[in-house]
């Protein structure tokens, strides 16, 4: 395990080196090669199409710098911890997005993220300065207040559209993010991003260069709102939500349950079922001229939308339906039993949800307007439903009120799926004269777990709204007796349990305190959970991995996974002995982690262990 989250360039390099050993040269890629292996591929011209803004190329870096962070858990925000297995990150969906690479890279289904959209008053994470290191960065996100909350005076902050770099800022915000997102999603999974006027061109333009112009689904139009504001030169009723596929070629988006109205279609009816008519003839559609007899002897030549042999077999099969009067005419029939719903299309019309409807639902939760503009329920499941299935994984990191949790919890209960949620949320100060702020919801994080609670207890049945504060911690159960899952694991993005090697050693004596400082490498004071954690995260294991507690010898250890054969085995303590090591040699683990500093520098309890866990084919690892 390398404390550091997964670089974004490790498949690249990995797909290169396998596929193109000619244009590597001592471990670096020879350029000029590349372009010989390219050929007229290679464009190497100083004009060509595409988006071009202040900071472009520092994007990369910021993409590209690992981090140390990790995520910990935290038991009081939490419903039902053990056993729910839906997540939400407090933090920086940046450093956020990195951390997650190891454990979740390819294994998202759908994404939907609902970011600031830059009209010119809203705050949000930017860099103001291009050659900004990452140091500086981080010094920067860590403007925090005294409970750890993003203050708005620092790097979190109003860009304003006087301000110089008004769309370039933007676009600094959102590139990396998008860009680590598409590594997160599964070669089949899609990603939707709402969106208005203010960035729609921009937008489309960035995910045509990160995701690929071929993995262009559809821009959706979304009528947002059913009244119609009567102020500036047209009335603006409708957003956009962009979708593009990870690999357009494994795309397969669900069909949606027949409308109110497409169901009238289906109004006839024969012995085998109601039907809806099929035209068969039409004369600017139709390509094929034949003669056939109606009932009452009249001679129709077309144009018809079939073969004639086609017509000739629903002749036969009792498959076509004839008008009466004198336009007498045939029709196809198609059977509502065969019907298989429609394909989804590309305007969505306020049947999805408004923004009124989306305040009320959230007013409905907590008796109080908390949160601007969240997302309708029904909008978000819309995108749920036709782009995943059970036992998918969505992910939303612009979280905001937990719309899309809710979303998918609502239908799970509805359809008996087993999708699960990741949230990720900035801990954005909510305004001091808000009335969500004196509720007690000092943060949009507070307000998001609680929507989250308030909704699970409601689709288990509970009433709702909840009185404030109704924590989980271990008192709530997050199923009903049909086994949904309506808790969550609650995480917060955090600085590393153990301490960092710094590179910029200069003197022998910073040389010997770093050292020194090794000996034992976990930061006093980190709690055996948070460490276990960080272990599950950096070493790329999914954050719900069963984790049953045991003991042995009077020590705690962790089995991982389903079962201790097959999975790892973690001891956290601050001391072992025979009793536990003998434990852990009978559970037959894959493998064994322990800290360093517990063999107390007792060298041959520690090369026993070492030689028994060799003998059983236990992988051992001291940390
Ligand atoms: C438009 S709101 C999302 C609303 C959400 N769809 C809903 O229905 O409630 C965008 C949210 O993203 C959050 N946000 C902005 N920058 C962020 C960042 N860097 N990391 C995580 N969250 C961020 C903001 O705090 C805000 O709550």
């Amino acid at each position: 395990m390398n404390g550091q989250s997964k670089d974004p360039r490790e498949e690249v390099v990995k797909y290169l080196k396998e596929n193109l050993p000619e244009i590597w040269s001592e471990g670096r890629v020879d350029c000029r090669q590349l372009k010989a292996v390219l050929g007229d591929l290679a464009d190497d011209g100083q004009e060509r199409y595409g988006l071009s803004w202040a900071g472009k190329s520092e994007c990369f870096r910021h993409i590209q710098e690992p981090t140390t962070m990790t995520l910990k858990p935290d038991r009081e925000e939490s419903v039902d911890f053990d056993n729910t297995r839906n997540i939400f990150i407090e933090g920086d969906n940046l450093q956020a997005l990195k951390v997650l690479q190891k454990s979740y890279y390819g294994k998202i289904k759908m994404i939907y993220i609902d970011p600031p959209y830059n009209t010119g008053s809203d705050s949000f994470i930017y860099p103001d300065r291009f050659q900004e290191t990452q140091d500086e960065y981080m010094q920067r996100v860590g403007d925090k207040d005294e409970e750890g909350n993003l203050t708005r005076d620092g790097m979190f902050r109003k860009n304003s559209k006087e301000n110089g770099h008004y769309h370039s800022n933007w676009l600094n915000m959102m590139y990396p993010r998008l860009f680590l997102a598409r590594n997160l999603l599964r070669q089949d999974g899609v990603i939707f991003v709402s969106i208005d006027d203010n960035e729609v061109f921009n937008l489309r333009m960035m995910m045509n260069e990160i995701f690929g112009e071929e993995n262009f689904v559809t821009e959706f139009a979304w009528r947002r709102t059913d009244n119609q504001p009567n102020i500036g030169s047209t009335a603006r009723v409708k957003e956009y939500v962009i979708c593009y596929a990870r690999n357009i070629s494994y795309l397969k988006l669900n069909k949606m349950k027949l409308t109110e109205r497409a169901l009238k279609e289906y109004r006839y009816s024969d012995n085998s079922g109601s039907f809806r008519r099929a035209i068969l003839i039409d004369k600017t559609r139709g390509r094929h001229y034949y003669k056939i007899k109606t009932p009452r002897g009249r001679i129709l030549n077309g144009p018809w939308m079939i073969r004639e042999d086609e017509f000739r077999k629903l002749e036969v099969e009792d498959g076509l339906y004839w008008t009466n009067g004198s336009d007498e005419q045939p029709y196809g029939k198609i059977y509502l039993r065969e019907s298989e719903g429609q394909i989804p299309n590309d305007f969505l019309g306020i049947e999805f949800g408004t923004n009124q409807q989306a305040s009320v639902e959230l007013e409905e939760l907590f008796g109080k307007r908390f949160f601007d503009f969240p997302k309708p329920i029904s909008l978000i499941k819309h995108f749920t439903i036709i782009s995943t299935n059970d036992e998918d994984i969505i992910l939303d990191f612009f979280s905001g009120s937990a719309t899309t949790a809710h979303a998918v919890m609502e239908l799970n209960a509805e359809d008996g799926g087993n999708r699960r949620c990741i949230s990720i949320q900035l801990p954005e100060l909510c305004d001091e004269g808000s009335e969500a702020f004196k509720a007690g919801y000092k943060t949009i994080a507070d307000i998001g777990r609680e929507r989250i609670r308030r909704a699970g207890e409601k689709l288990r049945g509970g009433k709702s709204p909840l009185p404030p504060f109704a924590k989980g911690g271990e008192s709530f159960q997050s199923s009903d007796a049909s086994g949904g899952d309506f808790g969550f694991k609650a995480f917060k993005l955090d600085e590393s349990n153990f301490k960092i090697w710094h590179g910029n050693i200069h003197t022998v004596e910073e040389l010997m305190e770093q050292l020194e400082m090794f000996v034992d490498n976990v930061l006093e004071g980190s709690a055996q959970e948070n460490i276990l954690y960080e272990l599950i995260l950096k070493s790329g294991l999914d954050l719900n991995i069963a984790v049953e507690k045991r003991e042995a010898g009077g020590f705690v250890y962790y089995v991982l996974g389903q079962s201790s054969q097959e999975g790892i085995v973690v001891c956290l303590e601050q001391g072992v002995n025979e009793e536990l090591i003998d434990a852990v040699s009978a559970a037959k683990p894959a493998s064994f982690i322990c800290l360093d500093r517990a063999f107390k520098g007792n060298d041959q309890l520690k090369t026993n262990a070492a030689l028994q866990f060799e003998r059983e084919g236990i992988d051992f690892k001291v940390i």
